[in-house]
């Protein structure tokens, strides 16, 4: 009871100066939500008629976290806030857009499962994609340990021009300072505005808004750790007001799959690689399922001479195997007569998730290689 008044006191204190406001207006009837599962609906205000359509999906992670000590930032509860308390924490969001929520998950993102993942990338296609889609833009909230995973996912398997956002916090609801609240209204504005129409999912932290496609988390306990090493972001928010540097535009080497008919993702391991190692963990992991491996190799994607063999023999059974790099930046370029398959431009979390659809849209590993190795080689050969 009292860990419940502490923490409606410490969202409504960490949102913004402004105390929660009880809805004044009658809740709407709820719109066609049946595939959604909606159990949140924002009240009806003076401007609600006017505001585009938001459909915020939550998974739980730190911006749904809590803790007893408002200064604790590594042994609270992630996952611990519904949906609807973490809108209610912004009443910003009621004059952003007319909002539904739903709680797809509830816990920290290292335990969302592949199932999760597939669920969300086919609500977000419901939701946005097509004529009668039933919203203008969807906001995902999410932990951030795996954020760049899901995000990316959803920017290589929803196919329409229609915002999607994925935002997260590195403080619980709980902390002074907590981040969740200004990210969350970043992320709902980001989403409704035109000027991100057309850009692919987009991850809002900090005041940076990137694409999915490169975006990564790159520090693991400070604030600023979403970037795009390399790349930059595409735009900022000032006053939680999105703005952007370029015009729309989509990644040279992304394409974007229909996984409409996908029932489940096939199991793909990624493999560390370090001085001396001999990848014997390759034989365990094909042993146990894996349908496909990825190596997060040394410098750009290099493997030992000790774990090549091992390597051969699972790729001899028909296993692609993909090679990243540990150093999470930079290029693994196609090289002539490897056996492995050049993973390019993708972190081993993002290499894995690409294997994973590929191999559940059943391609062969002929098609599965030309799909990484020919956006960066067709560039390498062409002088
Ligand atoms: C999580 O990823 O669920 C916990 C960590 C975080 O959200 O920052």
């Amino acid at each position: 009871m009292l860990a419940n008044v502490l923490l409606s006191l410490a969202l409504a204190c960490s949102a913004s100066a402004a105390p929660l406001v009880a809805p004044s207006f009658p809740t709407v009837a709820k719109r066609d939500n049946s595939p959604f599962n909606i159990t949140y609906s924002s009240p009806r205000n003076a401007t609600y008629d006017s505001l585009p359509r938001l459909l915020i999906m939550a998974t739980g992670g730190t911006i749904a976290g809590s803790s007893t000590s408002n200064t604790d930032s590594t042994a609270y509860t992630a996952g611990a806030i519904g949906v609807a308390a973490l809108v209610e924490a912004v009443p910003e969001l009621l004059e952003t857009a007319q909002i539904d929520g739903v709680q797809v998950a509830n816990v920290g993102s290292n335990s969302l499962s592949d199932a999760i993942a597939l669920n969300i990338s086919k609500l977000a296609t419901k939701a946005v994609c097509g004529d009668d889609a039933p919203y203008d833009a969807v906001v995902i909230t999410h932990g951030t340990d795996t954020l760049e995973e899901t995000a990316f996912f959803l920017d290589i398997t929803v196919n329409c021009s229609a915002p999607i956002v994925v935002v997260g916090a590195m403080r619980p609801a709980t902390a002074i300072s907590a981040d969740g609240p200004n990210n969350l209204l970043s992320a709902a504005r980001t989403a409704v505005s035109p000027l991100s129409r057309d850009r692919g999912t987009l991850i809002t932290l900090n005041d940076r808004i990137c694409s999915a496609f490169f975006c990564q988390k790159t520090e693991a306990n400070t604030l600023d750790t979403f970037e795009s090493p390399e790349f930059g972001c595409l735009g900022h928010l000032l006053s939680v007001q999105p703005f952007y540097h370029y015009p729309p535009s989509m990644p040279t080497f992304k394409k974007v799959y229909d996984i409409s008919k996908v029932q489940s993702l096939p199991p793909v391991e990624i493999i560390y690689g370090f001085q001396g190692s001999d990848f014997h963990l390759v034989k365990s992991a094909v042993e146990s399922g894996a349908k496909g491996v990825v190596t997060a190799g040394t410098g750009a994607g290099s493997l030992s001479t000790a774990g090549q063999p091992l390597i051969d023999s699972v790729i001899a059974q028909g296993i692609p195997v993909v090679r990243s790099t540990k150093i999470n930046s930079g290029f693994v370029a196609p090289s002539t007569n490897a056996t492995t398959i050049a993973g390019g431009v993708f972190n081993p979390v993002k290499t894995r998730r690409m294997l994973q659809v590929l191999l559940a849209l059943g391609k062969t590993n002929d098609e599965i290689r030309a799909a990484f190795e020919e956006p960066l080689g067709s560039y390498l050969t062409q002088f």
